[in-house]
């Protein structure tokens, strides 16, 4: 099955002339100045602990240089820093607006010399083969245009044995979570992005895309037919949310 067929016509600006990849950079550049704001808001905080959950993943491993693909505004390269202590991360987007965005906090927080962030698209990253012990993307890859290219080249940049840990939304199955999550995802979110970022755009898009991506088996499916190892997926929060972890 191919990841790509359906998410690859979910976009954020239906009628748009832009390819996906160019729609994408476009409405988180437009959104940058609430991003971080938004999302742990509307998440009601809860995404910190799935973040510390996923980067639990790579507390045996010890990384020492990491990839953060589709960084954004670099929450989770800045919290990846903190429990893990690799040497170096390197944060990749293709949203100059985030970046800009992320690179205020690091400097702010004095880790200029610990996070790079760099302009970076996922499915061609300026990196050589083997370079990274461990990649991360919270929230990134259901973005991408196209799936496998994006898996396939962050496999190419990590070393042998180096894993990948992927965070990303899916969608409950168990009643009334399922339900709640659809009045909230459908309705409140589009009001919250229109009032607070003032785009109604991108908080209608991301129940959208959610929908769209593939999960669970599915995934796994995918990360292991890019050439991944070992792959697992683990819910959380009642399937809300999905980590998925490989290695290369
Ligand atoms: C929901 S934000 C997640 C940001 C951050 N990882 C976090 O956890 O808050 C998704 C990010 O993916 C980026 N993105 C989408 N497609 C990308 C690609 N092909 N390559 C790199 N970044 C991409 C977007 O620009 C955006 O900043």
């Amino acid at each position: 099955m191919s990841g790509n067929a359906n998410i690859q016509k979910i976009v954020p600006f239906e009628g748009s002339k832009l390819s996906k990849k160019e729609q994408i950079a476009t409405m988180f550049d437009d959104i940058a100045h609430r991003y971080d704001f938004l999302n742990h808001f509307m998440s009601l905080g809860i995404d910190i602990i799935w973040r510390k959950k996923a980067l639990g993943y790579l507390t045996s491993l010890q990384p020492k240089l990491m990839l953060d693909v589709a960084t954004g505004t670099g929450d989770f390269a800045i919290m990846a820093e903190r429990r893990l202590r690799p040497d170096k991360i390197v944060g990749i987007d293709i949203s100059e607006g985030m970046l800009a965005h992320g690179r205020e906090k690091i400097e702010k927080l004095g880790l200029g010399n610990k996070i790079t962030l760099q302009s970076g698209d996922s499915e061609t990253i300026s990196f050589p083969d083997k370079t990274f012990d461990a990649i991360t993307v919270a929230f990134g890859v259901r973005n991408f245009e196209h799936l496998e290219k994006g898996l396939s080249d962050m496999r190419r940049v990590l070393k042998p044995g180096g894993k990948l840990v992927i965070l990303e939304f899916s969608n409950p199955t168990v009643f009334p979570i399922k339900q709640l999550y659809n009045l909230y995802f459908r309705y409140i979110t589009p009001l919250l992005g229109k009032w607070i970022a003032k785009s109604q755009a991108a908080y209608s898009y991301l129940p959208e895309s959610v929908k769209a991506f593939p999960q669970g088996e599915a995934m796994r499916t995918i990360l292991t037919n890019t050439g991944f190892q070992a792959v697992t997926c683990k819910t959380l929060t009642f399937g809300i949310c999905s980590i998925y972890c490989a290695t290369r």
